[in-house]
């Protein structure tokens, strides 16, 4: 009974919501000086966005995945396609635009120290709306991430799910937010789902220096039983367990500091894995750290798991 319990979990997908953009990744010797011109190590394409990344993490952990939004048909947009495709992720229910350019992000990785500065834009393609969400069949899935964007929609897409849930109480759906911008906007919806991750620079919205603090403070905003997690660079991650008790993990860090890009979604998506197949949160934030810290050590995502 119990492992039939366990397969019917897995034959269920993971759908993680939000941005798939293209990533021009340039190595560099060291950080530019504004107006200079330097010959760099290596350059390479890369699919992007948060959404994307958790899902490129849970895939190569082994975890049945698919990506939900919206994407161009451009040659950047069939670049990203091809990326799914080729990694084996769903996306069925993706909605393309014609006549739309795929965002982009310029990322300058300084090989003295795997740091990341992203410099991103979008032209026009626009965000997933709430009515293209309700055409996907829930019956698929068990845990539906969000990336915290496009906000007034992914309160919608959530409300969707709660009345879901309420009408199919023998197959919840789990719900995570990521809350990672300092905009102001995205404190709506601190107290929308289960499983809340908080980001250093969403923490500064408050005027808070530390994660204990961040997660001890922000509880009081979130919905009652939810959980918060608050990864924070090389100081590891904090959360709050169930029973409202601080859980910590240090960081893993590699032996070498090689290309930090992604960090926290390849976090994000180890802590959703682990949740989901049962850890406690204290396992689940030690998982997120260890894998965010090799991610660290190693150029993209490739050989993760
Ligand atoms: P991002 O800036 O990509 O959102 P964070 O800085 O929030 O990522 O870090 C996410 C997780 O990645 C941290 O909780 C930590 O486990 C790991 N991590 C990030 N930077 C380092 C580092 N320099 N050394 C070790 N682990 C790191
Ligand atoms: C990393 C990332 C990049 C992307 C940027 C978008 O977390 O998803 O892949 O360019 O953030 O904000």
């Amino acid at each position: 009974m119990a492992l039939q319990v366990v397969q019917e979990l897995q034959d269920k997908k993971i759908l993680c919501v939000g941005l798939v953009c293209l990533d021009v990744v340039v190595f560099c010797k060291s950080y530019p000086e504004e107006d200079t011109d330097q010959r760099c190590l290596a350059h390479r394409w890369q699919q992007g966005g948060n959404a994307a990344n958790n899902c490129t993490v849970l895939k190569q952990l082994g975890v049945s995945c698919e990506y939900l939004g919206t994407m161009s048909t451009d040659y950047g947009g069939l670049f990203l396609k091809k990326c799914f495709i080729d990694s084996h992720i769903d996306i069925n229910n993706c909605v393309y635009y014609e006549e739309t350019e795929c965002p982009m992000s310029c990322v300058l990785i300084n090989s003295q120290n795997g740091s990341r500065t992203i410099l991103h834009s979008n032209n026009n393609l626009p965000e997933l709306s709430c009515e293209e969400f309700k055409k996907i069949n829930l019956k698929e899935y068990n845990w539906i991430h969000f990336e915290g964007r496009n906000v007034a929609e992914v309160c919608k897409m959530i409300q969707h799910i709660e009345n879901w849930n309420e009408n199919h109480p023998t197959d919840k759906i789990f719900v995570s937010v990521e809350l990672e911008k300092a905009k102001t906007p995205l404190r709506e919806l601190l107290d929308k789902a289960d499983f809340v991750f908080i980001e250093k620079d969403f923490v500064k919205l408050f005027d808070i220096e530390r994660m204990e603090t961040a997660v001890r403070e922000l509880s009081q905003m979130a919905r009652q039983g939810s959980i918060l997690i608050c990864p924070w660079g090389d100081l590891g991650a904090c959360a709050c367990d169930i029973d409202g008790k601080l859980v910590l993990s240090p960081a893993y860090p590699p032996l070498k500091l090689v290309d930090t890009l992604g960090a926290g979604d390849t976090f994000v998506a180890a802590c959703i894995m682990g949740l989901r197949n049962g850890q406690s949160v204290e396992e689940a934030v030690t998982l997120g750290c260890k894998l965010a810290g090799a991610k660290c050590g190693l150029e993209g995502y490739s050989s993760l798991a």
